[in-house]
């Protein structure tokens, strides 16, 4: 196949950047899309000009670092994969391509397609984790019966890989669903409940600190997150929220 990208090029954070076009051939059908950059990028280091800078790790869609908006779609067209896992043969011979950055102002773009999701840890700094006794009395955690449903709920919830599509997707670039997802895995652990309130309330700051947008129940977040997190847990943040403030205003 041969292919046409249109591809968002930026030098740093405060320079302008356009979309630059490229025609990449001899594309097969079975290359990720991530190695039909490759191959792109390779044809440009021979030419002597600046390969595209894009973000990759696993490659195998656990790392969440591989996000791009390719026509205009998060991680691409197809449901429940990340762009490493999207394959050429979901394009046709000819096609155009357009690929760019996440765009949210929280997620300042440093090279090309590269976002600097920093935001991210900085709210799991602020409250996602928990404290374990370690005094020699710790109880096993295999030993604390946990419902079968609280603990399925709470493995889906910690699927999120922190890719930030759902961001990128929002029209108002709200990070409510990546928050609820880990609020979430806590919230259903008897592990978790101990720093419940403080997680969710010093969470929800750090989200709004770091430049977020509000959510208002669109949804295409959860179309397009790559591992399904419901908006359940969106429901279920709220609830914390509310019930951890109410209690630090008695
Ligand atoms: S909730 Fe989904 S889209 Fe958002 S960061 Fe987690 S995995 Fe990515
Ligand atoms: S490179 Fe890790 S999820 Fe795509």
């Amino acid at each position: 196949m041969n292919i046409t990208l249109k591809v968002w090029r930026q030098e740093g954070p405060n320079t302008p950047g356009k979309i630059q076009d490229y025609l990449v051939k001899e594309v097969s059908p079975d290359m990720s899309f991530l190695e039909m950059m490759d191959v792109l990028n390779e044809d440009l280091v021979e030419k002597g000009e600046d390969p595209i800078a894009f973000d990759h790790d696993c490659r195998e869609g656990i790392c969440g670092s591989c996000s791009m908006f390719i026509n205009g779609e998060a991680h691409g067209p197809g449901r429940g994969i990340t762009t490493c896992q999207l394959h050429m043969r979901s394009f046709k011979d000819g096609d155009t391509i357009y690929v760019e950055p996440w765009r949210a102002k929280a997620f300042p773009i440093i090279k090309d397609l590269i976002v600097d999701r920093g935001a991210f840890d900085r709210i799991i700094q602020s409250g996602g984790y928990i404290s374990a006794n370690t005094s020699g009395n710790t109880q096993d955690a295999n030993a604390i019966p946990i419902p079968k449903e609280d603990a399925d709920e709470a493995f889906y919830a910690a699927t999120c890989i922190g890719c930030g599509a759902c961001v990128a997707t929002c029209k108002n670039s709200s990070a409510m669903l990546f928050v609820s997802a880990k609020v979430s895995q806590f919230a259903l652990l008897p592990q978790g409940k101990v720093e419940a309130a403080e997680r969710v309330e010093n969470m929800v700051k750090q989200m709004d600190l770091e430049g977020f947008g509000n959510c208002t129940n669109t949804g295409a977040c959860e179309v397009e997150c790559p591992k399904g997190i419901s908006l359940e847990n969106i429901a279920r943040m709220n609830r914390e929220y509310m019930s951890a403030s109410l209690a630090s205003s008695k």
